[in-house]
């Protein structure tokens, strides 16, 4: 019995099964037959290889594909720019033109064919009637141009708008205000201009709003703080202006505030009482106008882990109660008027890791408690008012620092041997525009990660030690404006990570005219040997140097020709040869120097014609006075 009872259970089940698999496997409304047959006539390339398998008439069993298993109604179109594959995410891609015809499919509620890449066309006009059950529209990182339709407001049921990454333009349209049940708005990375609409405070369900970098203007919504679920708020990279709006206060979910890079003035309003932002966690109002002072409040946000206020108008004292932000890991406040002392609380800060103040009006002393900073890896404290006289011996102890700028600190004295025993290797070191005197020591060798030396404007008066070619991953090197002297050839042979070597306003004499030539690769892009006292021949070799973009070697006392293998640069777009004594002609070759966009050549003995034609022709006379004997253009014809 109990048996006989099973069988026609599972009899029914198979049998409701079977029919739904019939409806599915007939032919597919012919609405959305021939809507979805125009999208995929539209697209001429999709190397995921879905669409190629889109054939016959029973469109519910084509991949992306989901229909309702009553209806028969397409309702889905999945095809996101990615597939899954034994694990893998492997992206794909798809070009051509996105068919308007996609509104006959009148009972879609997710249409997705984001991350495409190649997809153009517009968003259809009657997106609104046509659609009115969407609940997912992704379109996100394309080709799309045209505006945002009004008829947009008219989809009640959209819960995620994913426009981001594309050519869309035109404003926002206020109809987006009536989108009740949206929850993430993605307009950001588009050319939208015109104002934030005043309807998108009524978007009470929102949970991410993202419109940064496009071209909006105007002030934030005075209401925005009534978007009481919004956890991240967008709006950095536009031309907003005005006031913070004091409602802010109130936005009682947000974790993620950017509205860097804008115009907004006045001082920062929150929060103006205990407990707002409670979960407040990463907070970027940098590069904009704000005034006033960091309100003594914010020790209040006690969720802070990121915060960027940097290049502000900023003013008064950096806030004690920033010691009461315990979870807080990078704080920048560098490019403001900050000043008085770095308060002793700092020393709370057990998470810090990153720390710029620079270019601010901080005084001295730097409080003892910085030396409780046992996470800090970067500490940037360059041109304030401190003058230290002499760098405080705990900052070389400090476990983890690996990044350290001290420039215009008005450092005294030798550079100090403590620098060479940290508990973490040094990456960066920038002690620019001090008073420092000495040499340069050859403990520098030591520093086997130095990536970037920044030692320029000081009255350092040596050599550069032999041990310099230790530094393996030096990148950086900055001596300029200093009284260092004798050979710069170890430096020219360093290895391929340099790419940027500033030696110019020193007394060095040789080292040019030996570099030899090399098979190995050599990234330097940046050089300035200028102001020096070099003499002898530039060689040939010079050529090896293949990424360089700016080669400035002005103010030597260099002779005999031009080499050829200038032409040979081909990233150059900067070459300032002026003040030398390179005789000869002009080299041929450098009509090649297609990427110039400047170049002197003054105040040599250059003789000949100017290579007629492009770029050379192209710059002032200026470029080429005080020669010899030089003409044509730019100078006056060759007799
Ligand atoms: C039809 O779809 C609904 C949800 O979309 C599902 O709950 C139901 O089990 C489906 N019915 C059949 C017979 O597949
Ligand atoms: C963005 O729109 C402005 C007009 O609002 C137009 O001048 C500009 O060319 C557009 N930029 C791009 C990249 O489309
Ligand atoms: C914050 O919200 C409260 C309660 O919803 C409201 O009374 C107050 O006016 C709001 N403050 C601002 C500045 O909008
Ligand atoms: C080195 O520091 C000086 C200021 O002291 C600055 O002007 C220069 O740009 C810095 N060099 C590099 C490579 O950043
Ligand atoms: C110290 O260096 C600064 C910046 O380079 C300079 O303005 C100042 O005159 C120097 N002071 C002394 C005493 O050399
Ligand atoms: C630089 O060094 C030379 C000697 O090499 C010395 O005559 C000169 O006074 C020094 N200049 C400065 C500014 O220290
Ligand atoms: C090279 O250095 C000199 C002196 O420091 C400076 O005036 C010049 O602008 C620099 N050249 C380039 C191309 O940056």
């Amino acid at each position: 019995m109990a048996f006989q009872f099973l069988w026609v259970l599972v009899f029914t089940v198979l049998l409701a099964f079977g029919k739904a698999n019939s409806i599915l496997s007939e032919v597919c409304n012919p609405d959305d037959l021939q809507g979805l047959t125009s999208f995929k006539s539209g697209i001429s390339y999709d190397n995921s290889g879905r669409l190629e398998k889109w054939a016959g008439l029973s469109c519910c069993q084509w991949e992306g594909i989901s229909c309702d298993n009553t209806t028969g109604r397409v309702t889905q179109i999945n095809l996101p720019g990615f597939i899954t594959q034994e694990g893998l995410v492997l992206q794909t891609q798809m070009q051509g033109s996105l068919s308007p015809s996609l509104t006959l499919l009148s009972s879609l509620q997710v249409l997705d064919i984001g991350g495409q890449f190649g997809l153009s066309g517009s968003i259809p006009t009657s997106i609104g009637q046509s659609l009115p059950n969407l609940q997912k529209l992704i379109l996100y990182s394309n080709i799309l141009t045209g505006p945002i339709p009004e008829s947009i407001g008219k989809l009640s049921k959209l819960e995620e708008l994913a426009l981001h990454e594309n050519h869309l333009s035109g404003s926002i349209p206020p109809s987006l205000g009536g989108l009740k049940n949206l929850k993430r708005l993605f307009l950001h990375t588009n050319n939208f201009s015109g104002v934030i609409p005043g309807g998108v405070t009524k978007l009470t369900n929102l949970v991410q709003l993202d419109l940064h970098a496009n071209s909006l203007s105007g002030n934030i919504p005075e209401k925005i703080g009534d978007l009481q679920t919004l956890k991240e708020l967008d709006l950095s990279e536009n031309l907003l202006g005005g006031n913070i709006p004091n409602s802010i206060s109130n936005l009682t979910s947000i974790s993620v505030m950017y509205l860097d890079q804008n115009s907004l003035e006045g001082p920062i309003p929150f929060p103006s009482s205990p407990g707002q932002l409670p979960l407040l966690g990463f907070l970027r109002l940098q590069n904009n106008h704000l005034t006033g002072k960091i309100p003594p409040t914010f020790g209040n946000l006690v969720s802070m882990e990121r915060l960027s206020l940097e290049n502000n108008k900023l003013e008064g004292e950096i806030p004690s109660s920033f010691g009461d932000l315990s979870s807080l890991s990078e704080l920048y406040l560098h490019g403001n008027q900050l000043s008085g002392q770095i308060p002793e609380s700092i020393g709370q800060l057990s998470k810090l890791i990153m720390l710029t103040l620079s270019n601010n009006l901080i005084e001295g002393p730097l409080p003892p408690q910085m030396s409780s900073l046992q996470n800090i890896q970067t500490l940037d404290l360059s041109f304030n008012s401190l003058k230290l006289f002499s760098i405080p011996k705990w900052i070389a102890e400090l476990p983890f620092l690996s990044r350290l700028y001290l420039a215009g600190c008005r450092i005294e004295g030798k550079i100090p041997e403590f620098l060479q025993n940290t508990p973490s290797p040094i990456q960066e070191l920038d002690l620019s525009s001090n008073n420092l005197t000495g040499s340069m020591p050859t403990w520098l060798g030591k520093l086997s990660r130095l990536y970037s030396l920044n030692l320029s404007r000081n009255s350092l008066d040596s050599e550069i030690p032999d041990s310099i070619s230790n530094l393996k991953y030096l990148g950086v090197l900055d001596l300029h404006s200093n009284n260092l002297s004798g050979s710069i050839r170890r430096v020219l042979e360093m290895g391929s990570y340099l790419t940027y070597i500033d030696l110019s306003n020193n007394n060095f004499l040789s080292g040019i005219e030996e570099i030899a030539d090399s098979e190995e690769d050599f990234e330097i892009r940046f050089l300035n040997l200028s102001n020096n006292l070099l003499q002898g021949k530039l060689p040939n070799s010079i050529g090896r140097f293949k990424s360089l973009q700016s080669l400035d070697l002005s103010s030597n006392r260099l002779s005999f020709g031009l080499p050829d293998a200038i032409a040979s640069l081909s990233s150059l777009n900067t070459l300032k040869l002026q003040k030398n004594r390179f005789t000869g002609e002009i080299p041929d070759g450098f009509l090649e120097l297609r990427k110039l966009k400047e170049l002197d050549l003054s105040d040599n003995l250059l003789v000949g014609e100017i290579p007629k034609g492009k770029p050379l022709s192209d710059f002032p006379a200026t470029s080429y006075k005080g020669n010899k004997g030089l003409c044509g253009k730019p100078l006056k014809p060759c007799m």
